[in-house]
């Protein structure tokens, strides 16, 4: 696997990794409802996905094997985490945990000393387990059952 740079001909990929994690992995939130499903993936086209590859200052990692992509995430300037999504076909591999650590080390790179993100009822525990702390009240996005503001202070070298 190698986690790189997403590239403008990785949209529709990529657009498609979103799309199956959300509707496929994460049950807890959006309960099957078609109208959250409506409401959380309706930016979630290769135009859109294609815009934010693009954009100076979104950081788009795709994790890949061969052609095939595994996992989207991205990273703001700031350290704000804005994606971290893995196909339902490499779920439970470490692909996240890879995608994440690579995320947090750009933020690093460009000065910040903390990350922070929105998690999904779904993903809670795994940033739990991957050194974040919540810092605020559960706020429901898209009708969802909650989405959890989370923070991780890198440690010091
Ligand atoms: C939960 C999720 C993020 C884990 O990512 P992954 O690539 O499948 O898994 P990884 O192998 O990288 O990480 C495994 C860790 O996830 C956690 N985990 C294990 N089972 C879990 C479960 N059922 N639910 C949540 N977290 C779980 C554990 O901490 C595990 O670590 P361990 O193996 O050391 O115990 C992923 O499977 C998922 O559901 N993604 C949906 C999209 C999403 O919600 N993204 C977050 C947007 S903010």
């Amino acid at each position: 696997m190698l986690i790189r740079r997403a590239r403008h001909e990785d949209a529709d990929q990529a657009c498609a990794v979103l799309r199956r994690s959300i509707a496929e992995l994460c049950l807890d939130d959006h309960h099957d409802d078609p109208a959250i499903l409506r409401m959380w993936l309706g930016n979630k086209t290769p135009a859109v996905v294609g815009g934010w590859i693009a954009d100076p200052d979104i950081i788009v990692l795709v994790a890949v094997e061969d052609d095939t992509v595994l996992a989207v995430g991205a990273v703001r300037p700031h350290g704000e985490i804005t994606l971290n999504y893995v196909s339902p076909d490499a779920r439970f591999k470490g692909v996240s945990r890879a995608l994440l650590a690579q995320l947090e080390a750009t933020a690093h790179e460009l000065g910040n000393d903390s990350c922070h993100l929105q998690s999904t009822e779904t993903a809670r525990r795994f940033y739990l387990a991957c050194g974040y702390e919540q810092v605020g009240m559960a706020q429901r996005k898209h009708g969802t059952t909650g989405s959890y503001p989370m923070l991780k202070r890198f440690v010091r070298d």
